[in-house]
C-alpha cells in the first residue's frame, strides 16, 4: 500500500498511532503562524504519487478547518495521488436542518467543504440523526466505522452485571449494538432540548436496572448536561452510581467536572479525541478502515491501468 500519513497540527499521536498499526510511514509538516494569525504550512517529505491520509482531530474546529483545506490543496499541489480525511470525530454534524428560519444547515455546508477537499474519509459513529447516511452529505468516499465493538469490549472485562443506558432515542443505534455484543440488556431514555445547556429527560421503566451496574453510552458529550442530567435521574432512583461512557469526548467548558459531580462513578471515552478519560483504544478499526478503503482505490487504479 503506497500510503502515508500527515498529522494536522495538535494530532501528532493519533496520527503516529495509526501510521505504526498501518505499517506506514508518516509525512512530517511543517506549520506555525505568521504575526497576524495566518497558517504557515510546508511538507518536508515526498508525496508525489501516494495515497495521503491526512489525520484530524477536530475538537473545536473553526481555527483548524483553512489549515486543513490548505493542507489538502497543497497535497494534491504536490502530486499525491489521493488525498483522504481520517477525522475519528467528525464535527458540524448536529445543526444537519433548519430549525428556526434562516439558520444556516452547518451541517451540509461542512461537508461540501470537506467533499471539495478530499477523496475520502474515514471517521467512527458521525451523529446520524436526521440524516441517514454519511452519503447523503458528502460527495466522497466516506466510512462510517463503528466503536460498539470496541466499547462494548470494554465493557464485558471491566463492569460487572452491566445493563446499557442510552439517553436519547438518537443513541439507540449505538446502545442496542453495544449491549447485544456485550450480552447484556439495555434502555433508552427520551430527551428534550430546550437549549444548548438545559435538556429534560423522561425514563421508561427501569425495572432491569436492579441490581446492575448502569453504563450510560452516548455518542457525543458536549456540554455534558445529557449525562450529567442522566446521572443525577438514575442516582435520584437509588441504583448505583453510572459508569459514563462517551464515543466522542468533545467535553466543552467546565463538562468534565460538571458530570463527575453530577455522581458518575467512572467516566472514560474513547480516543476519537485527546482527553484524559481516553481508555477505549480505537486505533485498530479506524486503521483497517483506512487500508481497506486505499487498497481499493489501488485496486481500481491497477485495473483502470490494465484496461
Ligand atoms: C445529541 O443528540 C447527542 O447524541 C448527544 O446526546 C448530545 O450531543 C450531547 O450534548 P451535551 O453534552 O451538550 O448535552
Amino acid at each position: 500500500m503506497n500510503l502515508c500519513v500527515v498529522a494536522m497540527p495538535g494530532s501528532e499521536q493519533c496520527a503516529q498511532r495509526i501510521a505504526e498499526r498501518l505499517g506506514v510511514p508518516q509525512c512530517r509538516l511543517e506549520s506555525r503562524r505568521f504575526p497576524d494569525g495566518e497558517i504557515y504550512l510546508r511538507l518536508l517529505d515526498e508525496v508525489q504519487g501516494r495515497h495521503v491520509a491526512v489525520v484530524a482531530q477536530l475538537r473545536d474546529p473553526d481555527p483548524q478547518l483553512p489549515g486543513l483545506l490548505f493542507l489538502a490543496d497543497a497535497l494534491r499541489g504536490l502530486g499525491a495521488s489521493g488525498v483522504g480525511l481520517v477525522a475519528p470525530y467528525l464535527p458540524y454534524m448536529r445543526q444537519d436542518t433548519c430549525f428556526q428560519a434562516g439558520e444556516a444547515i452547518t451541517s451540509r455546508s461542512f461537508a461540501r467543504l470537506v467533499s471539495d477537499a478530499f477523496a475520502w474519509l474515514v471517521t467512527m459513529d458521525p451523529h446520524l440523526h436526521r440524516i441517514a447516511s454519511l452519503d447523503a452529505i458528502y460527495d466522497l468516499r466516506a466510512v462510517a466505522v463503528p466503536s460498539a465493538p470496541s466499547i462494548a469490549a470494554w465493557v464485558r472485562t471491566e463492569v460487572v452485571q452491566p445493563h446499557i443506558v442510552g439517553p436519547d432515542v438518537e443513541s439507540e443505534q449505538w446502545v442496542s449494538d453495544v449491549a447485544a455484543r456485550a450480552g447484556c440488556s439495555y434502555s433508552v431514555l427520551r430527551k428534550r432540548r430546550s437549549g444548548d445547556r438545559s435538556v429534560e429527560l423522561t425514563l421508561p421503566d427501569l425495572e432491569d436496572l436492579r441490581g446492575r451496574t448502569p453504563v450510560l453510552v452516548d455518542d457525543i458529550v458536549s456540554s455534558g448536561q445529557t449525562m450529567a442530567t442522566t446521572v443525577r435521574k438514575i442516582a435520584a432512583l437509588g441504583f448505583a452510581a453510572p459508569i459514563c461512557i462517551a464515543v466522542h469526548p468533545v467535553f466543552a467548558g467546565d463538562a468534565f467536572a460538571a458530570l463527575q459531580l453530577a455522581g458518575a462513578a467512572r467516566v472514560v471515552s474513547c480516543n476519537t479525541l485527546r482527553h484524559p478519560t481516553n481508555a477505549i483504544d480505537v486505533t485498530s478499526p479506524l486503521a483497517e478502515a483506512i487500508r481497506a478503503v486505499v487498497e481499493s482505490l489501488e485496486r481500481g487504479t491497477r485495473h483502470l491501468a490494465s484496461d
